[in-house]
Formats: C-alpha cells, structure tokens, sequence
C-alpha cells in the first residue's frame, strides 16, 4: 500500500512516499528559512510563491527517490491544516491534480495528527497513550483512547512553545528560527536566572509561555539600561529550563491520571535536547511501565513523511476524489 504524502503547511515544501503508513520509501524536504530568516519570521506571501516553484520539482523527486510511477501508487495524502492558507492550498491543488489524473483517492489529513503519527514511523502506538505536541503554532497535550481518537486536555493560553523560544531568540540575536541555537546556547549555560513557571501549581494541563518571555525580555532590556553585561548561554539554559520544567511535570502528571501505556513527543520543539533527555529522566523515574516515543530529529520538523503515515489509517480504496477538498487554516485535532 503505496502513499504519496505532501505537506506545504507553512515554510517546508515537502513529498513523501510510504509504505502501509510505517515504511519511508522517500522523504524529501525543501527548507525556506533562508528566504524567511531576514525578516524574522516566516512571510505568508513568500511561502506560498516558493511552494508553488518548487512542489511539482519536490514531488518528482519523492517519486524518482522511492522508484514508484504515478501507477505504483494506491493514494495521495495531504495537508489540510492547520497552517498558512496560501501555502496549505498549494498542496492541496498538487495533491487534487495528481489523484484526478490518475484516479486516485485523496485523503486529507491533520497536520497536528502528522506529528503525532510520525512516531508510527519508528514503532507501532501503543494505546491508551498521551502526546505532547510542542511547535511553533501548537503545545498541546493529547490524549488518544484508540487511533484517531484526539482529545485535548491541556493546550497553552497565549504563546506555544516554539513560538515562545522564536521571540527571544530575536532578543538576544540569534537567527529565525531560534529554537535550534537557544538550546545549543543552553547546553553551554547554568539556570542562574530563575525565571518563572507559568501555571505550574494549577490542577490543569494548560500551559502559557508569555510570562516567562516577558521576564526574559524585561531582564535583558534591564540589563541594556544598566549597561550590564548578561552570558548569553546562561540566558537562554534558564529559559530553556523553565519550559522544560513546566513541559516535563505536567506531562507526567497527565500521563498518570489518565493511566496511558505511552507517552509520545511531537513537533519542531520535540527536537529539543533539553526536553527530550528531561523527559526520559522523569519517564524512568516516575512512571512505571510506561514507555516513551522520541522521533528521532528528521521527524521532529514538518515533513511529508509523517502525513503518510496519519494518512494510513484513513485510507480506503473506493475513497473519492473529493475535488471540493479545501485548506483549512485553523482546523482543529
Ligand atoms: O513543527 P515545526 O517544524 O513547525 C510548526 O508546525 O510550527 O516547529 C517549528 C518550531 C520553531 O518554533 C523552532 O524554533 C522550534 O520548532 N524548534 C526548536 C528546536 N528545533 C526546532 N525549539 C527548541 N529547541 C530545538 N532544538
Ligand atoms: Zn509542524
């Protein structure tokens, strides 16, 4: 059972091709960061006039890397949302073209599910399990019953958590996204600042970054004023271990409640040094019997492989073409 996937969600244009929804047969992926970087931010026109140059180029290649013709194929998956609408339907409108050309079923798919199924990439689900999907749009805590089956319990009130890292990046300099330095920053600092952990005493799984990116940019706009020098590293290791903190203890006291077999990382964010061995600390520590799911960094960003998988589960093969499919920007798990 051969899939194409694409995914053009935001600024990754990329195809994928898997195999009953757990095999990678290719995964080609095309970065914008470097158009985007300069502007601190991803720009919703540029995104979409790349994906448009680029799909039908990034397709061809998930199909000559995997060795299938358009034939091989059973269905096409994409990207519905959530995301950049522009740059959703570019997807959308390759995907529809190539299961009318050649009578293939369409299956939309979440792109919050995407990240969730990526892990199936590397070894079945294991049911009851909880999520933590930590992006640059989304930090979200789910609970999945069955497949399919998204209920969330937690999600942050104002910033995600990616989002929250992007901001202060740009305040102590490093380039977009800043995720990625801010915790090569990290490993290199000591958590001298004590910044705060936003809702950490509340009963629920909510989440908020906001407060703690306001008392890292007021403490070094502090500092400008006083002409003091702050260590970066030790800036961005005290951010770093507030999120990971309130991250870690509210994923494992849910993972408790609700009694899950499996906790699962997913997103941008999960590639997270910082998170990924504090969560592994705290699984072993805490829990017993309970396993956890990385992915490993080639899956943690936005990558058509992951849609292949989700996709699996919703393939049917007298499925239509549904060519009144849309993008759906704000669209929910
Ligand atoms: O899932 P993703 O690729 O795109 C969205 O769906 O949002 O996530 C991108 C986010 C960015 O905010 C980026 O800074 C963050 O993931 N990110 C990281 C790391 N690598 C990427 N954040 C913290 N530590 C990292 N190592
Ligand atoms: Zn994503």
């Amino acid at each position: 059972m051969l899939i194409l996937a694409i995914e053009t969600s935001c600024d990754e244009t990329s195809a994928a091709v898997i195999e009953n929804g757990e095999k990678i047969q290719s995964n080609i992926v095309a970065s914008q960061i470097n158009s985007h970087k300069r502007f601190g931010g991803v720009v919703p026109e540029i995104a979409s006039r790349h994906h448009v140059e680029y799909i039908t180029l990034i397709i061809q290649e998930a199909m000559k890397e995997a060795n299938v013709e358009f034939s091989d194929l059973d269905a096409v998956a994409v990207t519905e949302g959530p995301g950049l609408v522009g740059a959703l339907l570019i997807g959308v409108n390759a995907a529809k073209a190539i299961a009318y050309a050649h009578n293939l079923p369409l299956i939309p798919v979440n792109h919050m599910a995407g990240h969730i199924y990526a892990n199936q990439l590397i070894e079945p689900l294991q049911f009851p399990l909880l999520a933590l999907v930590v992006s640059g749009g989304h930090t979200e805590l789910v609970y999945m019953k069955e497949h399919n089956r998204f209920e969330i319990i937690g999600e942050t009130r104002d910033d995600a958590a990616g989002e929250a890292y992007d901001k202060i990046g740009r305040v102590i300099g490093v380039p977009y996204p800043g995720g990625k330095y801010i915790d090569e920053m990290a490993q290199k600092g000591e958590d001298v600042f004590n910044f705060p952990r936003a809702m950490m005493q509340e009963e629920n799984y909510d989440f908020s970054f906001s407060g703690l990116k306001s008392a890292f940019i007021n403490r070094v706009h502090n500092a400008e004023q006083k002409g003091e020098e702050l260590d970066k590293n030790d800036l961005a290791a005290s951010f770093q271990a507030a999120v990971v903190e309130v991250l870690v203890d509210k994923t494992i006291r849910a993972a408790k409640e609700y009694e899950v077999k499996e906790i699962i990382l997913a997103g941008g964010v999960a590639a997270n040094s910082g998170l990924r061995s504090a969560l592994s600390e705290a699984v072993e520590s805490e829990l017993d019997d309970v396993s956890l799911a990385i992915p490993p960094l080639s899956l943690c960003g936005d990558n058509a492989a992951m849609i292949g998988a989700a996709a699996f589960l919703d393939y049917d093969e007298t499925g239509e073409i549904d060519l009144a499919m849309n993008a759906y920007p704000g669209l929910m798990l």
